[in-house]
């Protein structure tokens, strides 16, 4: 069933006892100002999963969800942390193919295709990031682009596997940057994401799909984006810091 879905991306931000305090009071305000059937998810660092998730127990629409995590079950590899462990602590989503990850830590198409399926291997749901560059979009060439992140990374999994995926729409030139893609931009781009799920999985499915927007979304502009006929919901970075700030996106379905 399509949901709709306001994920919060902490990054490498808030100390613990900040983030304990922030998530709180985002439960808090969900609990006495939220209503209606959407969800929120908070994706802490790796270190803070354990604690949020304890105290999400009992709050059915509030997740934790993790920022990464390695491609393999387990093994040798010093200083990473399986999907395993992150179910274990009780966390229920893993973002993957951030663009921070592709950029900064060289995580290609390939990779994150088996990222997800580790992630589904262990029962968690994969918020799956794609999105262009400036560069690309200039160049006219961020629907090839669009398509080739979707069939590349997701479009391997069964009709079962896939129906678990929310798709994240990040174009890489409005994350942190203070320029959203308008409504219309990013409402077309999700239309062809859409698109290109009902091509592969059929349009039943294409219509029950999470796709999310992300990129300087806020308080501002979170009502006229969360509008469009195709977008789902929203991936908050800077905004999901401040818990008055991600609550209230949370209310602008
Ligand atoms: P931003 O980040 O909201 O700070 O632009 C979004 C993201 O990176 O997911």
């Amino acid at each position: 069933m399509r949901q709709k879905i306001v994920a919060g991306n902490w990054k490498m931000n808030l100390g613990y006892n900040e983030g304990l305090s922030i998530f709180s009071e985002v439960i808090n305000m969900v609990n006495d100002e939220v209503t209606g059937a959407q969800t929120a998810i908070v994706c802490c660092p790796y270190t803070y999963l354990h604690s949020l998730a304890q105290l999400v127990k009992g709050h059915s629409q509030i997740s934790v969800g993790a920022q990464n995590c390695h491609q393999e079950e387990a093994g040798a590899f010093t200083g990473e942390i399986s999907a395993k462990m992150i179910r274990s602590v009780g966390a229920q989503y893993v973002i993957l193919g951030h663009s921070e990850r592709r950029q900064y830590f060289g995580e290609k198409n390939e990779l994150l295709a088996k990222k997800t399926d580790v992630v589904l291997g262990n029962s968690l749901k994969p918020i799956f990031c794609i999105g262009e560059t400036m560069e690309e979009r200039e160049n006219d060439r961020f629907f090839e682009l669009i398509k080739t992140q979707l069939s590349e990374g997701l479009f391997h999994l069964t009709d079962t596997q896939f129906a678990q995926v929310v798709v994240a729409y990040e174009p890489v030139w409005a994350i942190g940057t203070g320029k959203t893609a308008s409504a219309a931009q990013a409402q077309e781009i999700h239309a062809f994401i859409r698109q290109e799920i009902a091509a592969k999985y059929g349009q039943e499915t294409a219509d029950d799909t999470t796709i999310l927007y992300g990129g300087s979304c806020n308080t501002k502009n979170a009502k006229e984006l969360f509008s469009q006929a195709d977008i789902d919901g929203g991936l908050i970075g800077g905004a999901s810091l401040k818990s008055r700030d991600f609550v209230d996106i949370i209310k602008a379905f």
